[in-house]
């Protein structure tokens, strides 16, 4: 069966990968010249764990290839994954120009059967859409359009991948729902088979629910500051519940990243157009907006609202750890509004700061590490809860900056920090 992934992102290059790890045999095409340059040089373009040295290891098998041309590759493809991205237009809708793009070139190869699978996040509708842009071609003889939506994270892709919990397939006919489980084969995780419709937004009522799971947790920490409660002790709690569960009940800066805050406006956009007000989800986005928009009050009520002379030190800029990606970071937002005082950023993060530059003032100050990162700062501000954050050694912290002052947004370390002579504020303790 030969394979052809289309757009070698985050979700591309691992699906492209894993499933040259399964012995099949893969193209992945990719349009952006400087990542493709990289794949053909054994390099891949961000950072996730494990997924280099399986890259490599199967580029030297040859089963895995990568170029920029659609004709022959698709033509000879049996089955063509769409991994482009989907982002949010200012209104939530999801931008489907890539997917229409790809359809489009899609069209104008295929020759004889082919299973087109959209594992990009896109709205209910766009198996319909893939497939009238593929009828419009009069020589496609026949082919099927999966809905096949990818729930692994950034950061443990290849385990996600590996081990989902669940493998969907929306699918008209049992012959492309038969080619989708031959490839899935070796992975013996559940599937939910269903028509593209409701694959398609089983993917969003996933993303919005653990958004929400997040978003709630955020607010009972705020009462908690409030009660002189502690949010942790909630949570574990309310955790031990069976009905709930503990994941996703970690209070914190609120939920960034590439996914979660374009797939719970673009439920809104599809709910608005489909007469249905979803007013849990609108609740959440506009508390999660919230929340990332007032992270600087808490930098404002710990300064005093002073900031000249003023130093401070955020660690971590990606959305969360094990990434590069700081598509949506909270840390972002924030070190843009610090950006707008008279105080002087210091930033370190492990894999985050390359990305980080391309969005962030030319005044910031980059650091080689941690401990550089602290060096005369007034404040330091945990963002991201990278391991290596959680064992900082505190007596070189505190001999390091100016003044012990920090604001963890994690809570990765807890009140006892303050018998170590430093000031300490946390989300949801008192
Ligand atoms: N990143 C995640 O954690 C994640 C998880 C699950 C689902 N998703 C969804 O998967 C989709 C892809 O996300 P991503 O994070 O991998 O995006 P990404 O931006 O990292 O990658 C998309 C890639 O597609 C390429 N591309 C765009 N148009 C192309 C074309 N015409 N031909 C060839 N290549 C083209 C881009 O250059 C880019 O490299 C999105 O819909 C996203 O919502 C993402």
């Amino acid at each position: 069966m030969k394979i052809t992934i289309i757009g070698a992102g985050y979700v591309g290059l691992v699906q492209a990968v894993c499933l040259a790890d399964f012995g099949f045999n893969v193209i992945c095409i990719e349009k952006d010249t400087e990542k493709l340059r990289d794949l053909k040089f054994g390099k891949i373009p961000f950072y996730e764990p494990g997924l280099e040295d399986l890259f490599r290891k199967n580029l030297k098998s040859n089963r895995l290839n990568f170029t920029n041309e659609f004709s022959e590759n698709i033509s000879t493809s049996d089955v063509i994954f769409i991994c482009v991205g989907t982002p949010p237009k200012k209104n939530g809708e999801s931008n489907l120009s890539f997917v229409d793009q790809v359809s489009k070139d899609i069209s104008k190869k295929i020759k004889g059967y082919t299973v087109v699978v959209s594992k990009s996040t896109v709205p209910v509708g766009t198996s319909k859409r893939i497939e009238n842009s593929l009828k419009k071609n009069n020589s496609i003889k026949s082919f099927d359009v999966v809905s096949n939506p990818e729930f692994l994270r950034e950061g443990a892709a290849i385990n996600d991948f590996m081990r989902p919990d669940k493998i969907i397939i929306g699918c008209r006919t049992k012959k492309a729902e038969k080619i989708l489980k031959k490839i899935y084969k070796k992975l013996k995780r559940p599937y939910v088979v269903t028509n593209n419709e409701t694959a398609e937004i089983i993917k969003y009522a996933n993303n919005s629910f653990l958004a929400t799971k997040i978003t709630f947790i955020n607010e009972i920490a705020d009462l908690c500051e409030n009660i002189g409660a502690e949010v942790e002790t909630v949570a574990k709690a309310i955790g031990l519940d069976g009905r709930i569960g503990a994941k996703f009940l970690h209070p914190g800066p609120g939920y960034g990243g590439s996914c979660f805050p374009k797939d719970v406006k673009s439920l809104i956009y599809q709910g608005n157009k489909n007469s249905t007000d979803l007013k849990i989800a609108k609740a959440v986005d506009r508390a999660n907006d919230l929340r990332v928009k007032s992270l600087f009050q808490r930098v404002k009520k710990i300064t005093k609202n002073k900031f000249n002379n003023i130093q401070i030190c955020i660690l971590g800029i990606s959305f969360k750890p094990e990434t590069d990606d700081v598509r949506e970071s909270p840390g972002i937002k924030l070190a843009r509004d610090i950006g707008k005082t008279k105080a002087k950023i210091k930033i370190y993060d492990p894999q985050g700061m390359k990305n980080a530059k391309k969005e962030l003032s030319k005044s910031i100050e980059f650091c080689n590490d941690e401990y550089e990162a602290l060096k005369n700062t007034n404040l330091l501000i945990i963002v991201t809860e990278w391991n290596q954050f959680k064992n900082l050694d505190l007596l070189k912290v505190k001999k390091l900056m100016k003044k012990p002052v920090i604001l963890d947004l994690r809570n990765i370390y807890s009140k006892d920090i303050v018998k170590l002579g430093f000031q300490y504020h946390s989300i949801g303790n008192n």
